[in-house]
């Protein structure tokens, strides 16, 4: 017997069962699945699907060399043939833009996208947090706002409500401002920084010029005093950067949505400003973000496109199912409606032909297959989960009659003529 192989660390496989260490089924996936497709077309965004890898350039260009994620978890690789650099996409956002710009897709105007797949980070896993993992995402191109923020963080709003789960997210928001505010602030911040370099860890001493906002994002509590009185980003905001963002918070007063206001909260990307949210749970320990985003008024120009001012967020679907799963209300029907056994010799085509008729018909059908006895396939039967058996043994097929069995109610056992099949299946689902 050859070695077994197993599956890439932090990479999982969807079963139709729970496994011991990745709960999640398939069926519940199916089911959260076709709830993004109906949601998505309720807020008007329309599909879009891009390739799993793209050329290393457009994520270091798009999220930042800076970042963790382009400095420490991309999967890059070079292409044999051409020596091209490629890499498994580490999110949504920078592909999803790299295509509206290839495709001129703006050519008519703003787009409201939405796209749903596996991304790829080399991080820790644990519980939350893979190396393989999903997003649903939505961009809304070419619209300034602030109205299109609030309609977003809206839109997410209700589909915590769908899933059962609104009361575990809490939503905490920021702005940004604009590049030149930005780097006044950063300005300052460092400078800070440097003054309080001899308490800095090791982390913070690295992120310090590269990336100072993410130093007050610290989880060290030594340093909590610290980020808490450096300089605030609010303070360097101007009038125009002021007035977004107070439009953006009427907005969700006046659609009734909660939040808080978290002036340290920064994203893990850089291609961020203005307008940034996060929602957040105490349901999954250290994996806490269930879905972020914000503005990146600039990106799509520093990808070779015509400005447009946009906005997006993505959500994670293993760590959003983890909290459905256990808490939410989205109802799983895995079962089908009937298993179909069969005994003696003709019965087992004529029972599929009957099958073949009720799926015509609209019902879910699982065909016994292999020869057994009708005792082991009503056992099978049972444990399928399916509300009735469709029985054809050497009685029925000699007088053109079928047995049905109402697995989980009633009605028991009763044989009918053949041609009554749809119709009785029919009254029994419906009742
Ligand atoms: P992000 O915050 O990097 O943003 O990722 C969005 C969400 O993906 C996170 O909140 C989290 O739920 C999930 N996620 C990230 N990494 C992992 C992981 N290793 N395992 C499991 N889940 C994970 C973005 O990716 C932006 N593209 C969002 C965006 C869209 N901004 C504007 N438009």
């Amino acid at each position: 017997m050859g070695q077994k192989i197993q599956a890439v660390k932090g990479m999982n496989d969807l079963l139709p069962v729970e496994q011991k260490d990745f709960k999640l089924t398939a069926a519940l996936w199916q089911e959260f699945e076709m709830t993004v497709n109906n949601w998505t077309r309720r807020y008007g965004y329309s599909q879009i699907r891009t390739p799993i890898v793209e050329q290393t350039g457009l994520f270091v260009r798009s999220i930042g060399e800076e970042t963790d994620v382009v400095g420490k978890e991309m999967y890059t690789f070079s292409d044999s043939n051409d020596k091209l650099s490629l890499t498994l996409r580490p999110e949504g956002t920078a592909s999803c833009l790299r295509a509206v710009v290839e495709h001129n897709l703006l050519y008519n105007g703003p787009v409201k996208l939405w796209y749903m797949g596996p991304m790829f980070r080399r991080e820790r896993p644990q519980k939350g947090r893979y190396r393989q993992f999903h997003q649903v995402g939505i961009e809304a191109l070419g619209y300034e706002g602030p109205d299109i923020d609030a309609e977003i963080i809206a839109m997410c709003a209700d589909l915590w409500r769908e899933l059962g789960i609104s009361d575990l997210l809490k939503l905490e928001i920021n702005s940004l401002g604009n590049r030149e505010e930005r780097s006044a602030h950063r300005e300052a911040l460092v400078a800070y920084l440097e003054q309080h370099e001899a308490i800095l860890d090791e982390d913070s001493k690295r992120r310090m010029y590269t990336n100072p906002l993410r130093v007050l994002d610290t989880k060290n509590p030594a340093l909590q005093k610290m980020a808490d009185e450096a300089p605030r980003l609010s303070d360097y905001l101007g009038e125009a950067s002021r007035a977004h963002y107070e439009g953006f918070k009427k907005f969700l007063d006046g659609l009734g949505v909660d939040y808080y206001e978290n002036p340290r909260l920064v994203r893990g990307l850089d291609y961020y400003n203005q307008t940034v949210f996060e929602w957040t749970t105490d349901k999954l320990g250290a994996q806490a973000t269930v879905c972020g985003g914000g503005r990146y008024d600039g990106l799509i120009e520093e990808l070779g496109g015509k400005s447009a001012p946009s906005i997006g967020f993505a959500m994670g679907v293993e760590r959003l199912l983890l909290l459905v799963k256990e808490f939410g209300s989205l109802q799983v029907d895995a079962a089908a409606d009937i298993y179909a056994i069969y005994q003696g010799d003709g019965a087992a085509l004529q029972v599929m032909r009957y099958a073949q008729k009720l799926r015509a018909a609209g019902f879910d059908v699982i065909q016994h297959c292999g020869s057994q006895s009708l005792k082991a396939q009503m056992k099978k039967a049972d444990a399928s989960g399916t509300r009735f058996a469709l029985i054809v043994a050497g009685d029925e097929l000699a007088t053109d009659t079928v047995t049905l069995k109402d697995m989980r109610g009633e009605r028991g056992q009763v044989t009918i003529a053949s041609a009554d099949l749809i119709n009785t299946l029919q009254g029994w689902k419906q009742a």
